[in-house]
């Protein structure tokens, strides 16, 4: 039997690094419905990556005096252990630096050019010479550049225009067409009031002076110039326009792109308008989704800072309260398609109520009480009385409730239909009190119906909950004997075969003291702050300036200061793959620096060695760990590293000339 294609996206993530829990949100959801569809049976392909190109990342790898992808790749380590800690399970990691992504920007550019799409014009800003940048009126500060400060000039600068103007009226006609398209209902008004009502303008698509992107294949001083790279990454991932497209023909047009709501315009304005041009259909539907909100604020790197207390960090998080928690409170908190508050204490009292309290009590005294009045084994059910059968009717009617919320993607309701039948069951084990009913002998066939009713509900309610807690379903259906692979093939009551091994399980979500937590929380993020406060780069200094390329006089190579010094400690920086952590004393002085040599040698290598190193390089942040110096290495052809040190014994602080 065929089975039904389903293709859901999330955005690709702009490699920022400083990762918190609002970034998880779009991703969480997608992942919940990817997991719900595959246990649909369907054919699930689910994409996610990272959008890569951009000033952006030139100018802060240019900062740092790296290439752009020595800066991008431990924070696309980051992200992608961010989403193996929380369990996502996607089929595909797309980077925009990614050979085949690459290939098929550069086709899709190709194509728009010859149907006269893409035209070449002119676009005018203001460019700031030291910063190589070039800004629109709106984004000067006082009239000068708001990185440096320094005076810009207007200038005309050749690019490339896609004909957006032309497809505002064939996206009115998507939208009336098909109300399906753009969801929730009240996006379509703000596209149509704000962007489409008022004709749209061409949009630029080129660049010559940010030269980290895609080379447009019609003109080689010209870069893609951010969206059209960005957005083709739901085509390229699937082989569009490559030798192939199987995977193309299979999946496009997409199921659902899933999106945060500020780029609701870029997905069911820009996108549709490319697809159109390009002949292809758009996508079935674009989903604009809320935002976390802290005091009132979507998350951001700039906020965070004013963010008192809270504990933002999703690596910290899942530490403390484990993935299934923090995935629970993502799904369940926010009513879907609003904005929702996130506090410590909001995550706290769900853990507890919902998880810990409900669920997590239902499931180990079913499995107690099994243990001590059967010995571990599911007893058969007797003939069902009429509070039997109430609880077997909300476990049966669960799957399509829940089929129902997560068919509108509304993930918050099919976790309130489950702890509802969660609910049930407490009340049920109020109701029956099966402890009275294990102390009469001649109760002991009411005893194993009521047990066995408490087994199914839990089983039923554990398989529906495969999708969001992915960890504690499995627990409960493995203490229950059952195959945690299944999909939702046996969600009807009375599956459960007597006799099956039923074992005790320790408590799934201990419950935990809010008050003492927050407190505890308080003090983290608290040392955290100070220390990133001491920790902190110097005043912004002025961008690298551009200097001539090429020969450099003697004064310019006098500004780099070099040093020799020995590493007294190292270790591996937890979250990525590539880089140690060096504590390396330079004459009296020690620095924290971060390399990318963890490929080529151990911590304990390290440990001893001289080394030379950069010492005036700016300080930085890797993953998050601060490197106050560059170790210089040789590296050959094939890019494997060999630290450079003096020929003879040097004292640690020996100046290099
Ligand atoms: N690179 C673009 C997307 C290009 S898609 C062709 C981008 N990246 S992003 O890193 O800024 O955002 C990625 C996702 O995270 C977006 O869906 C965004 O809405 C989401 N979130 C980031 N902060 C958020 C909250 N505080 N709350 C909910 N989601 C938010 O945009």
């Amino acid at each position: 039997m065929k089975r039904e294609p389903y293709y859901i996206t999330t955005p690709i993530y702009y490699p920022s690094g400083n990762w918190h829990i609002g970034h998880c949100y779009t991703t969480v959801i997608c992942d919940a419905l990817a997991r719900f569809h595959r246990m649909l049976g369907e054919d699930v392909f689910f994409l996610t990556g990272t959008d890569e190109h951009g000033q952006k990342v030139e100018k802060e790898a240019k900062e740092r005096g790296v290439t752009p992808l020595q800066f991008i790749d431990p924070l696309v380590d980051e992200l992608k252990s961010m989403w193996s800690l929380l369990d996502v399970s996607y089929s595909r990691f797309i980077r925009t630096t990614d050979e085949d992504h690459i290939a098929c920007v550069q086709k899709i550019y190709q194509k728009l050019y010859e149907s006269g799409d893409i035209y070449k014009s002119e676009y005018s800003g203001y460019y700031c010479t030291p910063c190589e940048s070039m800004w629109t009126e709106a984004q000067l500060k006082d009239g000068k550049c708001p990185d440096c400060g320094r005076e810009v000039t207007l200038q005309k600068e050749e690019s490339y225009f896609f004909r957006l103007s032309k497809y505002a009226p064939r996206i009115l006609k998507l939208y009336e067409d098909n109300p399906e398209f753009l969801q929730p209902k009240s996006r379509v008004n703000e596209m149509v009031n704000n962007f489409l009502k008022a004709g749209l303008q061409d949009l630029c698509v080129s660049r010559t002076t940010v030269k980290w992107g895609v080379q447009l294949p019609f003109d080689k001083n010209h870069y893609s110039y951010v969206w059209i790279d960005a957005l083709s990454n739901y085509l390229s991932a699937l082989g569009y326009l490559s030798s192939d497209d199987s995977l193309f023909k299979k999946y496009w047009p997409a199921n659902l792109h899933m999106v945060g709501k500020e780029i609701v315009r870029f997905h069911a304005v820009i996108w549709p308008a490319i697809l159109m041009a390009l002949g292809l259909e758009p996508p079935k539907q674009v989903y604009g989704h809320g935002w976390l909100l802290i005091g009132g604020d979507k998350l951001s790197k700039s906020k965070q800072d004013a963010i008192k207390y809270e504990l933002t960090d999703p690596y910290e998080l899942v530490k403390r309260y484990g993935s299934d928690a923090v995935r629970y409170f993502l799904l369940r908190e926010i009513p879907f398609g609003s904005d929702g508050e996130y506090t410590n204490e909001r995550l706290l009292l769900r853990i507890n109520a919902d998880l810990a309290n409900d669920l997590g009590n239902l499931v180990s005294r079913t499995c107690a009480m099994i243990g001590q009045s059967f010995s571990g084994t599911l007893p058969a059910c007797g003939k069902s009385e009429e509070v039997d059968l109430a609880l077997e009717e909300a476990a049966n009617g669960l799957f399509e409730k829940v089929k129902g919320a997560m068919d509108r993607l509304n993930a918050p309701d099919a976790l309130g239909e489950i702890f509802s039948v969660v609910s049930k069951a407490n009340k049920y084990i109020d109701e029956t009190a099966p402890w009275l009913l294990a102390k009469d002998e001649s109760k002991r066939d009411r005893l194993a119906t009521v047990l066995y009713h408490l087994a199914e509900v839990c089983r039923i309610c554990a398989v529906m909950l495969k999708p969001f807690l992915t960890k504690a379903s499995c627990l409960i259906l493995r203490s229950f004997s059952c195959d945690e692979n299944e999909g939702f093939e046996h969600v009807s009551f009375g599956a459960l075969k007597a006799g099956a091994k039923v074992e005790k399980l320790p408590p799934i979500f201990p419950r935990i003291d809010v008050k003492k937590e927050l407190a505890e929380v308080e003090k983290l993020v608290k040392e955290r702050k100070a220390k990133e406060k001491k920790q902190a780069t110097p005043a912004k200094q002025a961008p690298a300036q551009a200097e001539a390329k090429g020969e450099i006089s003697i004064d310019d190579f006098a500004k780099i200061e070099l040093k020799v010094g020995t590493v007294i400690a190292c270790e591996k920086v937890a979250k990525s793959e590539k880089l140690l952590h060096e504590t390396v004393k330079i004459g009296d002085e020690t620095r924290s620096v971060v390399s990318g040599i963890a490929k080529y040698y151990t911590p304990e290598e390290m440990v001893g060695k001289n080394v030379v190193l950069v010492t005036n390089l700016k300080p930085v942040k890797l993953c998050g760990v601060l490197s106050e110096g560059m170790i210089l290495c040789a590296e050959d052809e094939n890019g494997v590293l060999s630290l450079l040190t003096p020929e003879k014994e040097m004292g640690s602080g020996a100046n290099i000339r």
